[in-house]
């Protein structure tokens, strides 16, 4: 097949034409999200002692780094002398719906509560006071932060608010801002991704991993990044230092620490020598593998004064867990440090403090990381975004969508299949078992919803039939509408609640058909889209005169889907929007106005290197709206994680967070699941089958 030319959309954001809109809410999923609960802790670099909290414990807190002295500036409460029992710390935070990078300065006491000196000493630390202060993000232009340092009083951080108009290519950039000031200085070169920075010692040189003029190629697990250096103060004299790497940490001003995927397939840290003169180039700068194979290291931390020694995060053989440990680059000797603590949890992302005797890193602050059992949640997490009259949430659970009269909400919980109010009281199981995607409410009968059972992601000849259910029956009532069970799946109802269109594998090909919402397939079938390629996920116009969905019509078979829309007497078919030219966007859902539509799409690529967040199968997910004439593409969720599966609902609700009380432990996600060890025979025989 020939691919059909792919339109780039030219992006104009007037938040003044949206707003004539009448206000509704959407939901969207976050794959695994709502369970993280991190804060940044830390454990002593050479003794074992006990673990601090360093964060709050409220919302998610993440990235952490330590800050040796804040220059005074009017903001900040500036400790002089610097103390050892207060910690200076910098980190990201999700709280208030948005991401914002906090200073925290927390003093800490140190007690030995029964002192026994026959037995091991045990010490208890407690947080004493906290100051605590925004320093980017949180108001003004909504964005992603990430991966933060600060130098004097130069904060260098990664910012997701500048689109960069080329579909597919990361938002991420490095950004300077001058805290005294405000003064704000893009470092990154325009229409580049970069990730990761470090600043070195002296604040000289900042380093970056970046995919540099290459954008994004679909990677999900390692980015196609090099290690590029710049000036910190202007971002000019960038060079390329290192060909393959990211995640730089420098010991010095002329050497720094990385990871990369090696050749035999497991993550390492290399160590990179630039030369004592500029300029640098690939070519004068010396690198080495410093981490041996066996297992998977990365996420270096360097130590300004013990130089041997580095702090990695590790995945070894024998556990499911990421842990930070130390190495020493002279014995080459590992230290184990959390797992000595929490060995089953996931630790993140380290850092050490510039005196060298603490190590910080992020983690699930719940039981499993010897926290407290969290027994709550945000049900509905209230996401800030800048489009007047939308709020925008974050449910905990996967297809949400919302009743006819925004009053209720269904779900599925992978599995089981439940319907709540929309405040969060009441929570229905209508099934705990089913295998459920996705929901959609009958606009005229009370309490029907349509969903489809059977494996997602499946081949045409799965199992997967469509049914309705009659959720308010004491026993609710599932009534399967299609026959032949040739995965007929993704149900969208008529305004009038007459049709139900979907799309089936029955002819080898999922295309859409449309069928009776009451009498199923047997009352009335027709075929809408006939093609051997991949329509599905449709969702209708509320006027009745469109049908939107998602397919790989321009390159079957390719993984990449696009949005088109066709009215459903099968004229007036048309293409909306594409993401570059192998990108995906899926899940489109009308507006209740019917002039825009919401979905989820790679528009904006990745903005953070996958390997610093727990595991998403599409990390580049991200919720979009845009009009029905594909303008106005509106970027609505900043974050490294895998958004999907929005709705719209017909009322406005509050942007308010609506907590729900759960049964699971709060921290159980999933690490990296193409870290698993396992998967490294994968790799050498994919590496076998295509030739090296
Ligand atoms: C931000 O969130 C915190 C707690 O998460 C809350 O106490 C505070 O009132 C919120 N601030 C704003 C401006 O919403
Ligand atoms: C098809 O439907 C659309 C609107 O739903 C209508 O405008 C158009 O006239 C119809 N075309 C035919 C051939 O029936």
């Amino acid at each position: 097949m020939k691919p059909i030319n792919l339109i780039i959309l030219s992006v104009f954001i007037t938040i003044n034409s949206i707003s004539a809109a009448p206000a509704t809410t959407i939901i969207f999923t976050t794959n695994g999200r709502s369970r993280y609960a991190f804060d940044v802790f830390s454990l002593p670099l050479d003794t074992t002692g006990h673990e601090l909290q360093l964060t709050d414990g409220t919302s998610v807190n993440f990235n952490g780094h330590f800050v040796s002295s804040v220059n005074p500036n009017k903001n900040i409460n500036t400790v002089t002398d610097p103390d050892p029992s207060s910690v200076k710390l910098i980190y990201v935070t999700e709280r208030n719906g948005t991401s914002a990078i906090y200073l925290d300065e927390v003093s800490v006491s140190v007690s030995y509560p029964g002192l026994d000196r026959t037995r091991k000493r045990s010490v208890i630390e407690t947080e004493s006071t906290r100051s605590q202060h925004r320093l980017v993000g949180g108001n003004g232009r909504v964005s992603m932060k990430d991966r933060p340092s600060l130098v004097g009083d130069l904060l260098i951080y990664v910012s997701t608010h500048e689109d960069t108009g080329v579909a597919r290519t990361s938002w991420a950039a490095v950004y300077s801002t001058q805290l005294s000031s405000g003064l704000t200085r893009r470092l990154t070169t325009e229409k580049v991704a970069d990730f990761s920075p470090a600043v070195s010692p002296s604040g000289l040189w900042t380093a970056v991993a970046s995919s540099g003029e290459k954008g994004w190629g679909g990677e999900v697990e390692e980015l196609d990044t090099d290690i590029y250096v710049f000036l910190t103060q202007n971002g000019l004299d960038r060079v390329k230092v290192v060909e393959h790497g990211g995640w730089p940490s420098w010991v010095d001003d002329s050497t720094f620490y990385f990871h990369r995927r090696g050749e035999d397939g497991w993550w390492s840290v290399y160590v990179a020598i630039l030369p004592q003169d500029m300029p640098f180039s690939v070519d004068s700068v010396v690198t080495r593998r410093v981490t041996p194979p066996g297992l998977h290291s990365f996420t270096p931390a360097a130590s300004l004064t013990k130089k041997n020694i580095i702090a990695v995060a590790t995945r070894r053989p024998n556990s499911d867990y990421r842990h930070i440990e130390l190495y020493d680059v002279i014995s080459g000797k590992f230290k184990d440090l959390t797992r000595l603590v929490a060995p089953k949890a996931n630790h993140y992302n380290p850092f050490i403090s510039p005196d060298s005797s603490r190590v910080g890193y992020h983690k699930c602050r719940g039981a499993g990381s010897n926290g407290k059992m969290i027994k709550n949640d945000l049900f509905l997490e209230s996401i800030r975004i800048e489009v007047p009259d939308i709020s925008l949430f974050r449910i905990d659970g996967s297809f949400p969508s919302f009743s006819p009269d925004g009053s209720r909400i269904a779900y599925v919980g992978l599995p089981g299949l439940y319907v709540i109010n929309s405040d969060g009281s009441g929570n229905r199981v209508i099934d705990p078992d089913v295998s459920a995607f996705p929901t959609v409410w009958d606009p005229k009968r009370k309490g029907v919803i349509y969903t489809s059972l059977g494996p997602t992601f499946a081949s045409e000849d799965t199992s997967v039939d469509i049914y309705s259910v009659e959720v308010d029956l004491d026993e609710p009532r599932f009534t399967k509408l299609t026959i032949d069970g040739l995965n007929n799946a993704f149900p969208a109802v008529s305004p009038d609640g007459k049709w139900l269109a979907f799309r089936s594998g029955r002819t080898g090909h999922k295309n859409l058909y449309i069928m009776d919402a009451v009498e199923g397939e047997k009352g009335g079938l027709t075929q809408l889209t006939n093609g051997p390629w991949s329509d599905t996920m449709s969702n209708w116009s509320p006027d009745g005169d469109w049908i939107v969905f998602a397919s790989d019509r321009h390159n079957p078979g390719s993984g990449s889907f696009g949005l088109y829309i066709i009215h459903p007497n099968g004229t007036g078919l048309r293409h909306l929007i594409h993401s570059g030219s192998a990108g995906r966007t899926n899940h489109p859902w009308f507006s209740p106005d019917g002039k825009r539509i919401v979905f989820t799409s790679d528009y904006a690529a990745v903005s953070a290197e996958p390997i610093s967040n727990p595991h998403h199968y599409q990390p580049y997910g991200e919720i979009f709206t845009m009009k029905l004439d594909g303008s106005e593409l509106t970027r609505l969720t900043h974050n490294s994680f895998e958004d999907g599966t929005p709705s719209w609902g017909p009322k406005f609700m509050k942007p308010e967070n609506v907590e729900w009380s759960i049964d699971e432990e709060k921290c159980s996600f999933e690490d990296s699941e193409w870290l698993a060890i396992s998967n490294r025979v994968d790799i050498d025989e994919a590496k076998i089958q295509c030739g090296g």
